[in-house]
């Protein structure tokens, strides 16, 4: 509970004078109370949004479906069931991303699988994290979130995939050593995983864990964007496409979730993006949490606005 996912709220709460109580201690379960009105919060997710409507849009695969149906571009998947049929879809798609039904973080999330030998491992993968695991199209693109609170787009941000910075002396395995041991100290959840994941997507990538990269040398290490897997983030409010924000618009009033992330994955040759996951119970953090709190506590508690 006292993570900066949630004191980022609290703060913006406190500033107001709304009393929160702590429902439990090692989950973001809170109340906000003020002059005898109290909203029940897991993050971003209060009371105010139906049990059916959230779990419709926390469950990848009912998401998908139920934006397919309203005729969002989102990209194909299947349930996986069985290897042969999985194999059929990885042979029709060429590449996809595995990933079970309902984590967050990039949890269990393996992307860009080629070969049925890598399909397998992917499936065991993600069934650690849950038993319903899903195959997806994989898409190309820059992963964009946009937030929207009240039904009003309030803030972007962009993800990049982790990297490290070469010296010309240390080897990737150094580098990104180091760079957990510096981020620890700061957010221990913004860590590069050194899992057989990161293995396999330096394969892909066709880097190894022994290359010594030269100084100022770049290097992507991890296929997912996620923050939870060691990825950057930038706000890009005002500059990010005005189409997307639009469509993402669109997508949040068919869907009826008034606080909500909306996670895209945008080709940046052609513009053409793609909906990849709704996040109806986001955590609000940095860099752009403390003007989506605010837009937050207005929204709940529009008698507190300043
Ligand atoms: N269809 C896809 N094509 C390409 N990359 C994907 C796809 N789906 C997910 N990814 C990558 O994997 C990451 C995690 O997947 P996501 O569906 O967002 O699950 P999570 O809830 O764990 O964040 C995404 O941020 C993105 O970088
Ligand atoms: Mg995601």
């Amino acid at each position: 509970m006292n993570s900066i996912y949630t004191t980022t709220i609290t703060r913006e709460a406190r500033k107001r004078g709304i009393h929160i109580e702590v429902i439990d201690p090692l989950t973001p379960i809170f109340v906000l109370r003020h002059k005898g009105k109290s909203i029940r919060c897991y993050n971003a997710l209060t009371d105010r949004v139906g049990s059916v409507t959230f779990q419709m849009t926390q469950n990848k695969r009912l998401a998908n479906g139920f934006l397919k149906s309203c005729g969002f571009p989102v990209p194909a998947q299947k349930l996986f069931t069985d290897l042969v049929t999985a194999g059929r879809f990885l042979k029709r798609y060429r590449r996809i991303v595995v990933k079970p039904c309902s984590q967050w973080g990039g949890r269990g999330v393996s992307v860009g699988v080629k070969t049925v030998a890598e399909l397998a491992g992917a499936v065991r993968f993600a069934k650690q994290f849950e038993e319903e695991v899903i195959l997806e199209q994989y898409v190309e693109g820059v992963d964009y979130r946009l937030i929207f609170v009240d039904f009003k787009y309030v803030a972007a941000i962009r993800r990049q995939a982790a990297r490290v910075e070469g010296n010309g002396r240390d080897s990737i395995r150094k580098l990104v050593q180091v760079k957990n041991r510096r981020e620890r100290r700061v957010d221990p959840s913004h860590i590069i995983p050194i899992d057989s994941e990161t293995d396999r997507n330096l394969r892909v990538l066709g880097v190894s864990w022994d290359q010594v990269p030269a100084a100022g040398q770049v290097v992507r290490v991890r296929l997912t964007t996620n923050y939870h897997t060691g990825g950057d983030v930038e706000v890009v409010t005002r500059t990010v496409s005005r189409k997307l924000v639009a469509l993402a618009r669109r997508a949040v009033k068919a869907l009826g979730v008034p606080v909500i992330g909306i996670d895209f994955l945008v080709n940046e040759e052609t513009g053409r993006p793609w909906l990849i996951e709704l996040s109806p119970d986001l955590a609000i953090s940095p860099p752009e949490g403390d003007e989506v709190a605010r837009h937050f506590m207005d929204f709940l508690f529009p008698e507190t606005k300043r």
